[in-house]
């Protein structure tokens, strides 16, 4: 090599080195230290692969983008929130798709000027365009601006007693639609305009329990009336969940909000993204904390306990920091073979195996499991390392390196032991964020925040 090929080669070894250096310091990330990441599980026994899901039939492709959600009527139809800020709602096989419900329009000047109650009227109808574009695009055309004005229901919720869905917006708080009045909606909190209290007030609050809301996720109606809500960010809105997987902070949060008195609380914060939450029996709260790979269960009387049993809160209150469980939080189930999602209870009778118990189906939107497991290779990373992958790859070409396949866990809801596992290794159906099995017609609903359909399988 000549003297002038050497010089050449140096000065593009020093404008890499700069342009590396540059977008580092521009990392978008703020990655939490994880010291004791898991070796991933690999998947035999109840968890081996196998091809249950491979002949799913994929249901209104390009029309129902992003169902995230499920949840059922009573009379057996099934409701699912879109990427496009619509709730639509199909029969008991998936089919006869009908919108019933429009955030962004609802919430838009114009429908509100005009008394709209769904969103759906023609006050709505030009943001309804755009906003179908939008979720259509995608990883493309989208923003978090055009996200927040659309609208995002995530979470959902049938309350057969009043015939009511809620329909919690990861941006905008809990919407009540009267399902006998044509949907009829009304908000109940705006979580744009919510700060959450702590649940014991006093000087032992944590400052994190008091940041605002700023990524909505699922909710779950509590025996008192109450819900119980998990805000998987108190940094990230949802557009930018990609950033929040890879910071795997300890920014999230499980919240009560009271209809009664409008109040919003922290129950307990320092969650490693709040994701899925339901109660079992009546008696006991299961949430996923994705980036833990586990379920959490908790006492609904224990986080009720704030008048009476301040210790309780007060340890609820110092884990802000992710450091540990308090005594009250206990895990149903560890080291699962990737990201958990929402949960589902299945009734007594499904599931592979059962001997009547109630099982909960996970919907795992990114396997995490032997032999590769990207989500593992980054966390075992140390904090800088992981923001310069991040600077240099870009959060949307990191999520194409993550392999598809689909997964949806089924455990039993009482002892969290895997019972069984559905696989689509060919990955047509990746990324499921939600399984439901349906009690009539014995379909199982696979949901995902990413694909641009439902799909649905004859299931065990
Ligand atoms: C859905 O949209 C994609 C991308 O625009 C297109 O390639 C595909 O053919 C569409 N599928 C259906 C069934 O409309
Ligand atoms: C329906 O029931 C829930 C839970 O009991 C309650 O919070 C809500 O106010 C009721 N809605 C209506 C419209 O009565
Ligand atoms: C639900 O709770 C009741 C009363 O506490 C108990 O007898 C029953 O076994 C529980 N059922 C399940 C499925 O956990």
């Amino acid at each position: 090599m000549g003297g002038q090929s050497l010089l050449l080669l140096a000065i593009a070894v020093a404008a890499l080195g700069y342009m590396v250096g540059k977008r580092i310091s521009k990392s978008p990330l703020e990655p939490f230290p994880w010291s004791q990441v898991p070796s991933p599980p690999s998947l035999h026994g109840a968890l081996a692969p196998n091809e249950v899901l491979i002949n799913a039939e994929l249901l209104h492709v390009n029309e129902t983008v992003g169902p995230e959600a499920f949840a059922l009527g009573a009379d057996g139809s099934i409701y699912t929130g879109l990427a496009d800020g619509r709730v639509v709602m199909l029969n008991d096989r998936g089919e006869d798709l009908r919108t019933v419900f429009f955030v962004g329009g609802f919430l838009s000047s114009q429908c509100r000027e005009a008394g709209a109650k769904t969103g759906l009227e023609e006050c709505g109808k030009e943001l309804r365009a755009e906003c179908s574009a939008a979720a259509r695009a995608r990883n493309r055309g989208a923003s978090e601006d055009t996200e927040r004005r659309c609208g995002r229901p995530l979470g959902l919720q049938f309350v057969a007693s009043n015939a009511t869905l809620y329909v919690l917006d990861a941006y905008h708080g809990l919407f009540a639609l009267d399902v006998s009045a044509r949907h009829a909606a009304r908000q109940l909190f705006d979580a744009a305009s919510t700060v959450p209290e702590p649940a014991a007030g006093g000087a032992r609050a944590h400052r994190d329990t008091r940041r605002p809301v700023r990524f909505l996720n699922d909710l779950a109606l509590a025996p008192d009336g109450t819900f119980l809500i998990t805000d998987s960010s108190w940094k990230h809105a949802r557009f930018n969940n990609r950033l929040e997987i890879l910071d795997a902070a300890p920014r999230g949060r499980l919240l009560r909000f009271d209809p009664a008195d409008g109040s919003l609380k922290t129950l307990l914060c320092g969650l490693h993204f709040a994701n899925g939450v339901v109660i079992r029996n009546g008696t006991t709260a299961l949430i996923a904390e994705s980036l833990r790979f586990r379920v959490l269960e908790v006492p609904l009387a224990a986080l009720s306990a704030d008048a009476g049993d301040a210790s309780a809160t007060a340890a609820a209150l110092t884990r802000c920091s992710g450091a540990a469980l308090p005594p009250h939080v206990r895990v149903l189930a560890a080291n699962l073979p990737g990201f958990a999602d929402n949960l589902e209870e299945s009734a007594p009778g499904g599931g592979g195996g059962g001997g009547g118990a109630a099982t909960l189906l996970i919907g795992v939107g990114t396997r995490a499991a032997k032999p590769f497991s990207l989500l593992h290779y980054m966390f075992w990373l140390p904090p800088a390392a992981r923001s310069a992958v991040v600077a240099l790859l870009g959060p949307v070409l990191m999520e194409r390196l993550i392999p598809r396949y689909g997964l949806v866990l089924e455990l039993n809801a009482q002892t969290g032991e895997v019972q069984a596992s559905y696989h689509d290794p060919t990955g047509r159906v990746p990324f499921v964020s939600t399984a439901l099995r349906h009690p009539t017609t014995g379909y199982l609903f696979l949901g995902s925040s990413q694909n641009p359909f439902l799909a649905r399988v004859r299931a065990p």
